[in-house]
């Protein structure tokens, strides 16, 4: 293998996650205070306070959305004002934790800060569902693309229905990505679904849209996370251990139209940004998919999980689909074989805790997810239940809009 080329070296020390859905009082579940509970508990894990960070990006809320994001969390928290901090607000939707994690990594190296923190924090699980839909329907809609209400699940189920017509993937192959993800999630104890879901309860559930049912949708849930990124002098100035957490060795980032043609038929390939995003991280480390030995990847529908296997290499194009159900298949084998024994992460080391059809998806934080849980597998304390043998790299994916914005970053425990 050749050695791997690494720049100046930028590392995501530790993170932080709220509780999903936390109930306690109203105040507890606003998106400013679970971004800031989060913020808190990943400078806590790194044995930092607020006054070390230099910089700060925010990604937008929902369910209570502010005018400069980062910067209201920057006031909010007492970070602001202050001297020489780089406050920035990053929307690319769903997309936006893997955006802020590769924005951050620039700060350090090119902008003179040495220790950013990545937030993200929402509450749509608070929100009647009726109010929940309002302000989803109005994201992603447009009067060209004539989607109907509910508009985000609809516009994914237009594009798995173009996959079915060109690729030839199947219904129970969007049932299999969902039925597999619930698995993976029923192994992580701060996961919203605690029971695996078979493919004939996914197809008997309630439809939302011709071929996506309501256990086909990502999983509307409250919650905030964060991360912390610092340089390698900030370590060395403040006594941490130079190997501290993982470097961030590459990213790439593209860009999709905000919604689908109203027809299948005007749809073409140019519409999915992940394949090109996935190309310019593997390029910018110089890797490739037999590198990486855990995939965080965006998961909002079936088809969204089906199409990221294909773009980071997983699967040739157009077999995603055959692959999911494959390691499906494999996977319900190998529990009935062996429950104790069999690990699903060693044939499918994907989402092992269950992407956002079933550990949950609160708006745009669950790229986040993807992300905590590929620093749990790099530093090794994903748990028995889910840990990947030696894993070393990790390929991290978030999808914002309707394929809209693809941010893709490579992580590496060196
Ligand atoms: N797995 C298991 N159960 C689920 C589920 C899932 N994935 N989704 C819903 N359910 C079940 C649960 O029992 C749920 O209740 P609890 O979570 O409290 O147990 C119950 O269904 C009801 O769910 P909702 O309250 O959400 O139901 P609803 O009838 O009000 O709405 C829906 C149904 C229209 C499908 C709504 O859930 C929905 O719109 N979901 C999709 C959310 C969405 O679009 N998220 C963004 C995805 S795109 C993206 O992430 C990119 C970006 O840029 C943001």
């Amino acid at each position: 293998m050749p050695p791997i080329r690494i720049p100046r070296s930028v590392r995501l020390i530790a993170t932080g996650m709220t509780p999903l859905n936390p109930r306690s009082t109203a105040a507890k579940v606003s998106p400013s205070n679970l971004m800031q509970q989060a913020l808190r508990l990943a400078l806590d894990n790194a044995g930092l306070g607020l006054r070390d960070l230099n910089g700060l990006i925010a990604v937008p809320s929902l369910a209570d959305t502010h005018f400069m994001e980062a910067h209201y969390l920057a006031t909010q928290v007492g970070m602001l004002p202050g001297k020489s901090k780089i406050v920035r607000t990053v929307d690319t939707g769903g997309a936006g934790p893997v955006t802020g994690l590769l924005e951050a990594k620039r700060m350090i190296m090119y902008e003179g800060a040495d220790l950013v923190a990545v937030v993200a924090g929402d509450a749509v699980k608070n929100l009647t569902g009726e109010e929940f839909l309002k302000r989803a329907d109005q994201t992603c809609n447009h009067p060209a693309a004539e989607l109907p209400s509910p508009v985000i699940p609809s516009g994914y189920d237009r594009i798995a229905q173009y996959q079915m017509k060109n690729f030839g993937i199947t219904r129970e192959q969007l049932a299999a990505s969902s039925a597999l993800m619930s698995i993976m999630a029923s192994r992580h104890p701060s996961a919203l679904t605690r029971k695996p879901r078979t493919i004939e309860e996914i197809l008997s559930a309630r439809h939302v849209a011709p071929v996506t049912s309501v256990l086909e949708c990502a999983r509307r849930a409250d919650g905030g996370a964060a991360l912390l990124l610092a340089s390698s002098n900030f370590l060395e100035r403040k006594g941490i251990a130079r190997d501290t957490g993982v470097v961030v060795i590459g990213g790439g980032e593209a860009s999709g139209p905000l919604f689908p043609p109203k027809s299948i038929d005007d749809m073409n390939e140019d519409m999915f940004s992940c394949e090109e995003a996935a190309g310019v991280a593997y390029e910018e480390a110089q890797l490739g998919p037999r590198d990486i030995d855990f995939f965080g990847l965006y998961d909002c529908f079936p088809i969204c999980l089906i199409r990221a296997v294909e773009a980071v290499g997983l699967a040739p194009k157009g077999h995603g689909g055959a692959y999911v159900e494959e390691k499906y298949h494999q996977i319900l084998d190998g529990l009935k074989r062996d429950p104790e024994g069999f690990h699903p992460q060693d044939v499918f080391p994907v989402n092992t805790h269950g992407g956002l059809l079933a550990f949950g998806a609160p708006w745009e934080v669950p790229a986040m997810y993807n992300i905590i849980e590929a620093f749990a597998q790099l530093t090794n304390r994903a748990g028995p239940e889910r840990q990947i043998r030696n894993a070393r790299r990790a390929l991290v994916y978030g999808n914002g809009g309707i394929f809209s914005a693809s941010a893709v970053a490579l992580l590496s425990r060196l």
